[in-house]
């Protein structure tokens, strides 16, 4: 295989992300992690499933950024999951120090890689990753909006009893509780959501959506989610390896998009093999731009405390 993602960060998200990755046969794959012998065992485990997959797929584990050397691409999962009744803004402190360093040991052995980041908070920890590697804007794109969007999507297919392919959902704005569903944007094969859904079942949509990662924290106890964040992590990836010139939902830096600046935030991001390609930008109501305003408060809020900690 020529190409090479590296995965910071080998914990549920992270291993995840490389099977989802390893199936879809597109580059080798490295996990990293400071816990002693957890990424080589992982490594190891799915390694042997390749010929199971028929699959030739190259999968190291290692305590040491050198296996890293030469990524095309680093994903950033490392860091701490919530635990129920935690919000993504409790984790900046501790994550905010694995960030900063994961992105400056990546960069000495992949000075050319393009960074998707997952870890929470995640629009400030994507900031955080372009400013510690001072990075171009378009090397940095974090992982959300795919997320939320596919919850969405799920919900909403679920409510009608129709496949999901048919279903199409965008989440933009930060990725905590004021996200924004555009539900004037989303549609069913093409039929607005507001015409084939009532409004008290489209508002529980809505919330079930922004309530989405507290909603599986509250199940599983002990972490958070990572199926579906890391089947957004696969298609980000491939994406950018591809240069498909995909559009998704995705964390983005904003320079006067929006309305918005000097912040990551979750908008339509055109991907492709330089990694941010191009932001594009909606039509919004006054109501849908109050909802971004207000969601993008909250990251500014965040990336404050980011300066305050003088982690930038
Ligand atoms: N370098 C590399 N790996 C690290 C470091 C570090 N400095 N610090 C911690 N890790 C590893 C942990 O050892 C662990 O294996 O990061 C991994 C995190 O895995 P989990 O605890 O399973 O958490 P996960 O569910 O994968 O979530 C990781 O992604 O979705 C977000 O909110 C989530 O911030 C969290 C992150």
């Amino acid at each position: 295989m020529t190409a090479k993602i590296s995965i910071i960060g080998a914990g549920m998200t992270g291993s995840t992300s490389a099977a989802w990755l390893a199936e879809r046969e597109i580059a080798d794959l490295v996990l990293m992690d400071v816990v002693e012998g957890m990424p080589q065992g992982k490594a190891l485990d799915l390694l042997e499933a390749m010929p199971v997959l028929g699959k030739d797929v190259a999968v190291v584990g290692s305590n040491d950024y050198a296996a890293t050397k030469g990524s095309d691409i680093v994903v950033i999962t490392a860091g701490i999951p919530r635990k129920p009744g935690m919000s993504r803004e409790d984790l900046l402190t501790t994550n905010a120090e694995i960030v900063g360093k994961a992105t400056r040991e990546s960069l000495k052995y992949s000075p050319e890689a393009i960074f998707v980041v997952l870890t929470n908070p995640l629009d400030t920890m994507a900031y955080l990753t372009m400013k510690a590697g001072k990075l171009p804007p378009q090397r940095v794109v974090g992982q959300a909006g795919i997320l939320d969007s596919a919850r969405m999507r799920a919900f909403v297919a679920m409510e009608l009893g129709i496949s999901v392919e048919n279903v199409a959902c965008y989440v933009l704005g930060g990725h905590g509780d004021e996200m924004v569903p555009l539900t004037r944007h989303s549609n069913v094969a093409g039929i607005p959501l507001n015409e084939i859904l009532p409004p008290d079942r489209l508002a529980a949509i809505v919330e079930r959506t922004r309530k989405g990662g507290g909603e599986i924290i509250s199940l599983l106890k002990t972490g958070s989610a990572y199926y579906a964040p890391a089947a957004a992590i696969a298609q980000m990836t491939e994406a950018i390896l591809k240069d498909k010139h995909l559009i998704v939902p995705a964390a983005a830096y904003m320079q006067g998009e929006y309305g918005l600046k000097d912040m990551f935030f979750g908008v339509p991001v055109q991907l492709g093999r330089m990694g941010v390609e191009k932001i594009h930008e909606y039509k919004l109501t006054d109501d849908e731009k109050a909802a971004l305003q207000k969601s993008a408060a909250s990251v500014k809020d965040s990336i404050n405390v980011l300066h305050q900690l003088e982690k930038i």
